[in-house]
């Protein structure tokens, strides 16, 4: 005959709020590391309310199961005006997965660090991006992301710095800037928690 014991009531209430909240996945695409830097900022910010977080590289998308996550994040820096194929891919392959779960998109590019370019509706690489994918994301977030001449190859850094000419950005070829706004970051975070 079961024995009534209060403990074993309370250490199975503590076990089920000692467990994580959501299991998440973190997709990142990069060239130089910066979308990876915000990705693990984000997973930080994200385990900090107990939840379980994966980040994968866009690169490594067989090596996972989509279906094992509670909420799947995608986030893509922006090249001469583009995603990397390997988003469009992702998405292609997986927007049955993601739809069928709470998700988020964020690009990173360096027109969003201007005022005026820095949302979902303003910033035109968003924009364009929205309209050429069959995926709605159901949360979608953009950053400023990193300047950093030392990284590029000649032609890159030419022409970078023809575009920062034009758009009243830094010149100077030794010139390393992080216009990324990490309070957004910790706000798109909390967004994931919640979403
Ligand atoms: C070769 C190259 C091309 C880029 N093209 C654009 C562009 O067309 N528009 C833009 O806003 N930012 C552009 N950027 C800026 C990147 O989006 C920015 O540096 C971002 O932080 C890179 O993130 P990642 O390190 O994750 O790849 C470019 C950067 C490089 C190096």
């Amino acid at each position: 005959m079961p024995v009534y014991n209060p403990e074993s009531i309370i250490s199975s209430r503590h076990l089920k709020s000692s467990s994580p909240m959501s299991n998440i996945l973190i997709v990142y695409s990069t060239t130089d590391g910066h979308t990876k830097k915000i990705c693990s900022h984000l997973k930080s910010i994200i385990e900090r309310e107990d939840n379980q977080v994966t980040l994968m590289s866009v690169e490594d998308e067989n090596k996972i199961d989509l279906n094992m996550f509670d909420k799947v994040v995608l986030g893509a820096s922006i090249r001469y005006g583009k995603h990397s194929p390997e988003v469009y891919s992702f998405i292609k392959k997986y927007s049955p997965a993601l739809d069928a779960r709470p998700n988020a998109f964020f690009s990173v590019n360096l027109v969003a660090r201007k005022e005026d370019r820095n949302t979902p509706e303003t910033n035109p690489y968003l924009k364009k991006f929205l309209k050429e994918i069959s995926w709605r994301p159901k949360n979608v977030y953009v950053f400023a992301g990193k300047l950093d001449y030392k990284l590029y190859n000649f032609w890159d850094r030419m022409i970078i710095r023809m575009i920062m000419m034009i758009t009243k950005g830094p010149t100077d070829p030794e010139a390393e800037v992080e216009y990324t706004n990490w309070k957004q970051v910790e706000e798109f975070g909390q967004l994931v928690c919640k979403m």
